[in-house]
């Protein structure tokens, strides 16, 4: 309990999935919640439901995100916490098959998103820490697929490894300016949100993809959006102070 009491943290794409899982996690261990979500209703229920706030906000619009950013400083003054959660792919598509416009698709919430949420966030944060307590942290869940390519996925690929360097560089710029302000990357292996399970059960041979993705996870289970959520509470957290620009692998041991 109160791992993360008093401090105030948005999760993008927070209506469902790990990002929702994150969002009750961080509301039970004492945190306000900002949920935001391209789904309004969603992000609003769940925002409300945790007593905090929901709103609607597409993660790779910038003047979404401005918008937001104001939105939380009206009514907290100040954000400790950013889970950059929002992610999509654009079905299968490796190299020769995927468009230029999927490509731009998933970039732009992906890895767009972080870029932007990460600028707005570092206003706001930087000059709220101390020498002791951090000023922020910015969590970007990114994907075992940021650091193991995947070749039906070639978008989605190239925005989760951005998404993991973008984090280190975000990571060294604000040491070095002394703003107190933590930026890590979460790496999840698969993970049994609604999506995924829809995504399985809709192929003709779903036992056999599932089968498939449990021999490319060793331990022999795939996981659930609170084993994630709790290594995002881990770095959202104080008991994480020393790390800044690491890579948080949750994924049952698929890239060893
Ligand atoms: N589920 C997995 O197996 C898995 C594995 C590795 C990484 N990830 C990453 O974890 C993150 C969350 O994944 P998930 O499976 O929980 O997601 P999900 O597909 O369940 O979606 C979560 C939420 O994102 C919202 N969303 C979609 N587009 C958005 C946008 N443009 N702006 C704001 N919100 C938007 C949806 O409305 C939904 O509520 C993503 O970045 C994903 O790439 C997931």
């Amino acid at each position: 309990m109160d791992r993360v009491k008093g401090k105030i943290a948005l999760v993008t794409g927070g209506a469902d999935g790990i990002g929702a899982a994150t969002a009750r996690l961080l509301a039970a261990e004492g945190a306000t919640v900002v949920v935001t979500d391209i789904n309004e209703a969603g992000a609003k229920a769940l925002g409300a439901e945790l007593g905090g706030m929901g709103i609607a906000h597409d993660a790779g619009s910038e003047a979404d995100w401005h918008a937001a950013i104001a939105a939380v400083k009206d009514r907290y003054g100040r954000l400790d916490v950013l889970v950059n959660n929002a992610g999509i792919g654009a079905g299968i598509g490796d190299i020769e098959h995927q468009t230029l416009e999927d490509y731009h698709k998933v970039m732009r919430v992906t890895c767009d998103s972080v870029f932007i949420g990460s600028k707005c966030a570092i206003e706001l944060m930087k000059g709220q820490g101390s020498a002791m307590a951090g000023g922020g942290s910015i969590v970007n869940v990114s994907s075992i697929h940021g650091i193991k390519a995947a070749a039906h996925e070639a978008a989605y690929s190239a925005a989760k490894g951005a998404v993991r360097l973008l984090t280190k560089s975000v990571a060294l710029h604000c040491a070095r300016n002394g703003y107190r302000i933590r930026s890590n990357s979460v790496h999840p292996g698969y993970i049994l949100t609604t999506q995924m399970i829809a995504w399985m059960e809709r192929a003709d041979n779903s036992a056999d993809v599932r089968a498939a993705l449990l021999t490319q996870h060793p331990i022999g289970f795939l996981g659930q959006p609170e084993d994630i959520a709790n290594g995002i509470l881990y770095l959202a957290s104080e008991e994480s102070r020393f790390m800044t620009g690491s890579e948080l692998v949750i994924d049952g041991g698929y890239t060893l």
